[in-house]
């Protein structure tokens, strides 16, 4: 992972150069990397603030032979891999996943995650991961509108961070954990992990599938990586 890598200095969004080069046949393991994005891209349509200099926005394309349904386990197998990096900087950062997605510290998003991929006869053609992390961006670089959802690892940390440092921290925990899922065919290895870094597990939720919106109790997720949300009458939905 990473052994080819673009580096740019502005990119619309490196998730949509990588998917780019994946179509156009670029070798499994390439990294897009960009300083700033004019149209960084998260899921549900948001866009992904992206300030030049301060964070890191980068995606990797991966071509794995697996059933499509199988993707989205990537999202929360990056999520480990970041919080793992990331603890490798500061052990005592309380840095928490949230479900799907996301890396969350004393209730602010440092990170999300975006994968998107292309299919070919029911079969995944290419998987693009993207991340962004909020590293040395402060609070009063944030937009007002995400001055109270949004966090930073120099906040945290209480001074500036090296970003080429964290992102090889990052891409080498990704790749040796992808190996590891690939191998195993699923995210058994990770459960046990995945129920200590979650953030939302016996906790209240609302979560909108297939345009519904669904409340209950997050209680924990599935060797799938579904939510597992209890309902108010007791049963489990899986989402
Ligand atoms: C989310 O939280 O909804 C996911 C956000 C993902 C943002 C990253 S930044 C690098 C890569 N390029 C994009 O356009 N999006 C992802």
């Amino acid at each position: 992972l990473g052994r080819q890598f673009i580096y740019e200095q502005e990119l619309v969004s490196t998730n949509r150069s990588a998917l780019e080069l994946a179509e156009a046949g670029c070798p499994a393991g390439l990294i897009v990397v960009a300083e700033t994005q004019s149209g960084g891209r998260g899921r549900m349509t948001r866009s992904w603030f992206s300030p030049p200099g301060r964070n890191l926005y980068f995606s990797f394309v991966l071509r794995p032979s697996i059933e499509p349904a199988m993707v989205p386990q990537l999202a929360l197998l990056a999520a480990l891999s970041l919080r793992r990096a990331l603890l490798e900087q500061c052990p005592s950062w309380p840095l928490k996943c949230k479900w799907p997605n996301d890396l969350w510290a004393d209730g602010r998003k440092i990170s999300g995650i975006l994968c998107e991929m292309n299919c070919r006869d029911m079969k995944t053609s290419h998987v693009v991961v993207g991340i962004g992390v909020n590293v040395n961006v402060s609070r009063e670089e944030l937009p007002p509108e995400l001055r109270d959802s949004a966090g930073s690892l120099c906040q945290l940390a209480g001074r500036a961070l090296p970003r080429a440092d964290i992102l090889a921290a990052i891409l080498n925990h990704f790749e040796s954990d992808y190996n590891q899922w690939l191998a195993d065919g699923g995210l058994t290895a990770f459960l046990d992990e995945w129920r200590s870094a979650s953030v939302l597990d016996n906790c209240a939720v609302k979560v909108e599938q297939n345009g519904q919106l669904h409340q209950g109790v997050a209680r924990g997720i599935t060797p799938e990586g579904f939510l597992r949300l209890e309902q108010a009458d007791g049963s489990i939905r899986t989402i």
